[in-house]
């Protein structure tokens, strides 16, 4: 079993279009712990350092100004195996690529207004937990059903 932790954000899009308990139910149902949640309007220079990677690119102006337009669902989710299983969950970059089942793929349409963000390695969620969370905002606490998910 490999316990971790991965960053989770809907985007404005997905606040606006009301996906939230949508998409929150997904990983709910799927078995995952949360462990961290809050909703907040990101700084250009949070968001600017969040999609850092992308400074280069044609598209950073438009998806820095898209994702600090609106209220972003902030979240931490704890579990085996859970960053590449977010991946999963969250579907292709592409909606129109993103298989049926996925979040993408049953919520979207536009590469630009494609609801969710899921860290995409062990470094990177270290680092966007780290960058969008205070240490004690993350909860440690135990599914009273643990025991259901997990075999001890
Ligand atoms: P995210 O970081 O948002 O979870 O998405 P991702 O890993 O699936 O994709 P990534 O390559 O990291 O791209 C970040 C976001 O940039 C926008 N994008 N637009 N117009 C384009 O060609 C283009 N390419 C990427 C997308 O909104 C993507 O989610
Ligand atoms: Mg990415």
């Amino acid at each position: 079993m490999t316990l971790e932790r991965t960053f989770v954000a809907i985007k404005p899009d997905g606040v606006q279009r009301g996906l939230v308990s949508e998409i929150l139910g997904r990983f709910e149902r799927k078995g995952f712990k949360l462990v961290a949640l809050k909703q907040l309007t990101p700084s250009r220079e949070l968001a600017e350092k969040h999609y850092g990677v992308h400074c280069e690119r044609p598209f950073f102006k438009g998806l820095v100004d898209f994702i600090t337009s609106g209220p972003v669902i902030a979240m931490v989710w704890e579990g085996d195996g859970v960053i590449s299983s977010a991946r999963k969950l969250i579907g292709a970059t592409k909606p129109l690529e993103a298989e049926p089942g996925t979040i993408r793929g049953d919520l979207a349409v536009n590469i630009g207004r494609n609801v969710i963000h899921g860290s995409d390695g062990p470094e990177t969620a270290k680092f966007e937990i780290g960058l969008w969370f205070d240490y004690s905002e993350i909860n440690e606490w135990l599914p009273s059903d643990n025991q259901w998910r997990i075999e001890s």
